[in-house]
């Protein structure tokens, strides 16, 4: 599979304030270098109980930034020098004590002189500040932290998690820190252009599953992965999602509301009461096109039998051409898995459907895997996603597709036929 770099040419200061979350701040590390990210590092002394600043250089490849007077800065100035041109500056974790300084704008340690030192963006590229805090549940729901965080997101700061679980103390409950992956996602997300910001995106995933006794049923491979890369960079590009989900083993994208549903005709009635209230409807779920025409209360036996039994099937609900349908309709895309023939047969179901837009690909070649190649069929053209024909991993084609889909919405009203 493609290697992706989703934070290559980016600059990031990554501050670690005391706690027993600071050893996931190694792993955070890892990944936003893997990413492409230039990270410079900088850690509180209540950080350095906890782990150390070498482990954190030698992830980094880079001198760790702890004091406000180190006298390696040629000019003295570690604060300037660390903010000015960076990207963004992600505290994790970020300790009930470090939030308490920041929401009095104090500057007595070097994280929180960066923090107050960043530019908001008054003539200079504004410096996003993320939080990612962690503690124990007791000091998290105490009045004078909700105090603190909330001026501190009134300030400007963004707010990544808690978490709900197992505590280091031993406690259960809210305060843990997001995990390196879940940062990772809501930092690249941050980081993101917005050109959907405002919209609402609704989009079925996943194969349906049609019960034909209680442990039995018809089903297809779909893995779902490509309606979950598209949920995910919708929301990187700033839509409200709400996914509607068949059977399947995925986590769901970070800030994206998930239905799950089983059968077509459960995708059927989770979608079509809320299609219109959406400005973009993306249909990827491999739906059943047959559902068989009565379920067995029972499990179907042998017993003993040697014909093997026949079912009756009934057609299910197209759910793509219901919404397309609808008076109020959103700009709908579909997909066409095809095995053969992909721009003939997609070109057929963008006429019969009636959509501005359906996305080709060749079901066997792409159902589970991690790469793909997109086909863009609309009413006067044909090009392959991306432009040269090659396979890129899901996510980067959602990407593309998103930025694609975004300039089209912004042509369109709701009135204007397909
Ligand atoms: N689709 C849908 N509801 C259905 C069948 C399909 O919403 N009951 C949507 C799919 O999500 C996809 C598009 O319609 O966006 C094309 O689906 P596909 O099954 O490939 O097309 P069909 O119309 O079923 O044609 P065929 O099975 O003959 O290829």
């Amino acid at each position: 599979m493609t290697e992706r770099r989703d934070l290559a040419g980016r600059r990031l200061v990554l501050g670690l304030s005391g706690g027993i979350a600071c050893y996931k701040s190694a792993e955070l590390l890892r990944l936003l270098v893997k990413a492409g990210a230039e990270v410079h590092v900088v850690m509180t002394e209540g950080a350095q109980r906890f782990i150390t600043a070498e482990t954190m250089q030698a992830l980094s490849g880079r001198p760790v930034a702890t004091g406000i007077w180190d006298a390696a800065e040629p000019n003295g100035m570690p604060h300037i020098n660390l903010t000015r041109g960076a990207d963004a500056v992600l505290v994790a974790p970020a300790s009930a004590d470090f939030i308490a300084r920041l929401a009095q704008g104090r500057a007595e340690d070097l994280l929180s002189l960066v923090c107050l030192a960043r530019p908001l963006g008054v003539g200079e590229h504004p410096v996003p500040l993320l939080l990612a805090p962690a503690m124990n549940r007791e000091m998290w729901t105490h009045p004078a932290t909700q105090r603190n965080l909330a001026q501190a997101a009134a300030d400007g700061a963004t707010l990544l998690g808690v978490a709900h679980g197992d505590q280091a103390c031993g406690e259960v409950g809210d305060g843990r820190m997001l995990e390196a992956e879940a940062i990772l996602e809501e930092l690249t997300t941050a980081l993101s252009p917005k050109p959907l910001a405002g919209r609402k995106m609704l989009i079925t995933a996943g194969p349906t599953f049609e019960a034909i006794d209680p442990v039995r049923g018809i089903t297809n491979l779909s893995s779902g992965k490509m309606g979950f890369a598209i949920a995910r960079a919708a929301r990187e590009a700033g839509a409200e999602v709400t996914l509607v989900a068949g059977p399947v083993h995925l986590d769901t994208p970070r800030g994206v509301r998930r239905i799950n549903v089983r059968s077509a005709a459960q995708m059927h009635d989770a979608v079509l009461p809320q299609a219109p209230a959406h400005d973009l409807f993306v249909a990827t779920a491999a739906v059943a096109d047959w559902r068989p025409a009565s379920l067995s209360a029972q499990k179907i036996k042998k017993d003993g039998k040697k014909v093997a039994p026949t079912f009756e099937l009934s057609e299910n609900p197209d759910i793509l051409a219901a919404v397309a349908a609808l008076p109020d309709r959103p700009y709908c895309v579909g997909f066409a898995a095809e095995s053969e023939k992909l721009e003939q047969h997609a070109r057929e179901k963008l006429l019969r459907k009636k959509l501005p837009l359906i996305v080709g690909n060749l079901g066997p070649a792409t159902f589970g895997q991690d790469d793909n190649a997109l086909l863009l069929v609309d009413a006067q053209s044909t090009r392959p996603l991306p432009a040269d024909g090659r396979p890129a991993d899901k996510l980067t084609l959602a990407r593309a597709l998103i930025e694609e889909v975004a300039r089209r919405l912004d042509g369109w009203t709701r009135s204007a036929a397909a």
